[in-house]
């Protein structure tokens, strides 16, 4: 069984080739930083028409890679939601009209299912159940997967994603976008224990998380700063911490409530080394293990979107000839995936 997977939800445009015996056959992927960079942020014009630009030639591309026609191919997969209403229908269009140019079927996919399975594609791949921390530049969540598509919430962001408190600390910062890896590289260069971050909502009960305060402490810090470039390495370095150490301290009560020991973490953000690095000591403290997936998994590609497609078309899960673009779509409205 052969699936392509198109990825368009924001401001990266995936396509991905999933061989069932020989895993992903092909990935590539143009990225739209440098459209959006002089804006300091995702244009969501601009990303769609670059992704009407870009999706067809990545597809070529991405079959000659697998050297494969379309024809065998047995399904396309596409990014449905959630995200940029006219960056997902560019995909979504690409798909669906692919797949009936090709006689196969389409399959829908959900953006965040893909970033929670992508850590299946690597060896080892956790086994159900396990507990998913999913941090990407809209999302925190913390949640219970026994299967696919079962998944149960355990805690969420209440205001800002753990991807978006990197990105607008990082712009008060002056660093550029995006800003999660330039904020992250900024710290190596910060000492430990010049300043001290709050670790917000850890000295209460539950699993939510609030990172919005982290940016508004940012800004009084940068302010009374000297505004030095180590000053602002020292800030950057006590952010991280901050969000690093709120995320272990949420994972673990999640992992003891649970009775869990396997974490995967997936999404954008689980490409920093620190969080990681954090995550990893948790673990081991605990006696469980930690799951990732490679770095290029981490943020938006083709390949978990191949992935999870693939996960949902052996369930038997296709859809008409509907194109599908849902910018809002709770991960937990989901169905179980048939399991025969
Ligand atoms: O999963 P993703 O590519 O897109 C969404 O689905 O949102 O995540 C993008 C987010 C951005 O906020 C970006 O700044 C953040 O992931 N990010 C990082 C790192 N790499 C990407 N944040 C912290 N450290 C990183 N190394
Ligand atoms: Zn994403």
């Amino acid at each position: 069984m052969i699936i392509l997977g198109i990825e368009s939800s924001c401001d990266e445009t995936g396509v991905a080739i999933y061989d069932e015996n020989n895993g992903i056959i092909a990935n590539v992927l143009h990225s739209q930083i440098k459209i959006h960079a002089r804006y300091g942020g995702v244009v969501p014009e601009l990303a769609s028409r670059d992704h009407v630009r870009r999706t067809v030639p990545l597809v070529r591309e991405a079959l000659k890679i697998a050297g494969i026609e379309g024809q065998q191919l047995d399904a396309v997969a596409y990014t449905a939601g959630p995200g940029l209403i006219g960056a997902l229908l560019v995909g979504a269009s690409v798909a669906r009209a692919l797949a009936y140019a090709w006689n196969c079927p389409a399959v829908p996919v959900h953006h965040m299912e893909g970033h929670l399975l992508a850590p299946m594609l690597e060896d080892p791949a956790p086994e159900f159940p396990f507990v998913a921390l999913l941090i990407s530049g809209g999302h925190t969540q913390l949640i219970e997967v026994t299967g696919v598509g079962q998944y149960q919430l355990l805690g969420e962001s209440v205001d800002d994603a753990a991807g978006e408190a990197f990105d607008k600390t990082a712009k008060l910062l002056g660093l550029g976008y995006p800003g999660g890896p330039a904020l992250a590289d900024c710290a190596k260069k910060g000492r430990p224990d010049i300043y001290r971050f709050p670790r917000p909502m850890t000295n209460r009960p539950g699993l939510d998380f609030s990172f919005s305060g982290l940016k508004t402490f940012a800004a009084n810090t940068i302010r009374e700063s000297d505004a030095s470039e180590q000053a602002y390495a020292d800030i950057a370095h006590a952010f991280q911490e901050a969000v690093s150490d709120t995320l272990a301290i949420k994972c673990r009560r999640a992992i003891t409530q649970t009775g869990l020991t396997s974490l995967v973490v997936a999404g954008g953000v689980s490409a920093n080394t620190r969080i990681r690095q954090r995550l990893g000591e948790l673990l081991t403290d605990i006696g469980g293990k930690v799951y990732y997936p490679r770095p290029a998994y981490c943020t938006d590609n083709g390949a978990m979107i191949a992935y999870a497609g693939y996960l949902r078309f052996k369930a038997g899960e296709t859809s008409d000839l509907s194109i599908q673009a849902r910018p809002r779509w709770p991960l937990t409205e989901l169905n179980a995936a048939r399991s025969d």
